[in-house]
């Protein structure tokens, strides 16, 4: 098993010898390793499992550090840049040669971002290289916002997990990029779109793209618990599911039904916070897949604010037809 810790020099000793190292961020937890290092990324997409198509981001802990691995930052994305980090904001920026291919996938842009957690920012200032970091949980699963939830799915693979606490954010960064001068969202995320529109004006959105996603976290089948996850009106679901005698769990927005003595169920928020609710989202769907449910029931949220990410999240978490 891996050792849960705060030591940011052993951290930092982990990482320099090519090993990968579990670190909290304001989103989620990610898989770090030197990005400068070949051997350290592939070693993220075995120890993920992850396929090769699916292109990693890089994170530093300040804008001159970015700017040397990029060719140059095209200014309504400096803008964003200098307004939102650190914080849960991706970047993609066209790559320096420096960068290898691995870490994009072959595509010309690398995925950039400041997270905002001090322990991590205190690591990322001591070394002299970014971090490669994935969210820290096996391709396709639910993404980690616990050190436990590190250690339950990775810990037989890493050394060390640095300890930062309950993810502030729970959801992973928003990404942007450009296109023909218009900023572009490709995954949905802890800053909210308005927020980057206030700071941008126009911008769009290319998040619900399938088959070939330019953000695979984009797949249809993503964030998903092992039990079937339905999302819909959970008054109907749960008198179905009562009819047929099955046990489930329910993951509700604010209410709590009606159930039977030990059917699992957890409001994200019961006073209809969305923040709270993404601070929740990816801890409940892991506390419901480990029970012993037959099947998750599910509704959606709001479709507004941070309730567009979730809602993104349920929809690609969710059994298809
Ligand atoms: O909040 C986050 O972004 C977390 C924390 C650990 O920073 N990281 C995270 O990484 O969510 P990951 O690998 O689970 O998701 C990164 C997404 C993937 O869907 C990937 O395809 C996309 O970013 N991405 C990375 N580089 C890209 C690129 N060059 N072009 C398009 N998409 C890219
Ligand atoms: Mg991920």
């Amino acid at each position: 098993m891996a050792e849960i810790g705060r030591d940011i020099a052993l951290a930092k000793a982990y990482l320099e010898q090519g090993d990968l190292v579990g670190i909290p961020t304001e989103t989620v937890y990610g898989l770090a390793g030197n990005a400068l290092d070949e051997q350290a990324v592939v070693r993220i997409f075995e120890t993920k499992n992850r396929p090769a198509f699916d292109p990693l981001i890089l994170h530093t802990d300040s804008l001159e550090k970015v700017k040397s691995f990029v060719t140059s930052i095209p200014e309504p994305l400096g803008l964003l840049a200098r307004e939102f980090w650190p914080g849960p904001l991706t970047v993609l920026l066209k790559k320096k040669a420096m960068i290898s291919d691995l870490v994009t996938s072959g595509l010309d842009r690398v995925a950039v971002r400041i997270p905002n957690h001090p322990l991590t920012l205190d690591l990322l200032r001591a070394l002299d290289f970014p971090l490669a970091a994935p969210s820290a949980n096996p391709f396709g699963y639910i993404s980690p916002t616990q050190a436990i939830h590190v250690q339950a799915q990775l810990g037989e693979k890493i050394d060390y997990i640095l300890d930062g606490g309950p993810c502030a954010i729970g959801l992973e960064s928003t990404i942007v990029g450009i296109e023909s001068g218009t900023v572009v969202i490709y995954r949905m995320g802890g800053l909210d779109l308005s927020a980057i529109e206030k700071c941008v004006g126009n911008i769009s959105i290319r998040s619900h793209s399938s088959s070939h996603p330019a953000a695979p976290g984009q797949l249809k089948s993503h964030y998903a618990p092992r039990k079937p996850l339905f999302v819909g009106n959970l008054d109907q679901m749960i008198q179905e599911k009562l009819d047929q005698g099955s046990r489930f769990g329910v993951l509700s927005w604010t209410k709590n039904y009606a159930l039977p003595e030990g059917f699992p169920q957890y409001p994200l928020s019961e006073t209809g916070d969305l923040a709270e609710a993404a601070r929740n989202l990816f801890g409940y769907l892991r506390h419901l897949d480990e029970s012993e449910v037959a099947c998750i029931l599910s509704e959606w949220l709001p479709e507004v604010g941070l309730g567009r990410a979730i809602n993104d999240r349920l929809r690609r978490a969710a059994t298809m037809g």
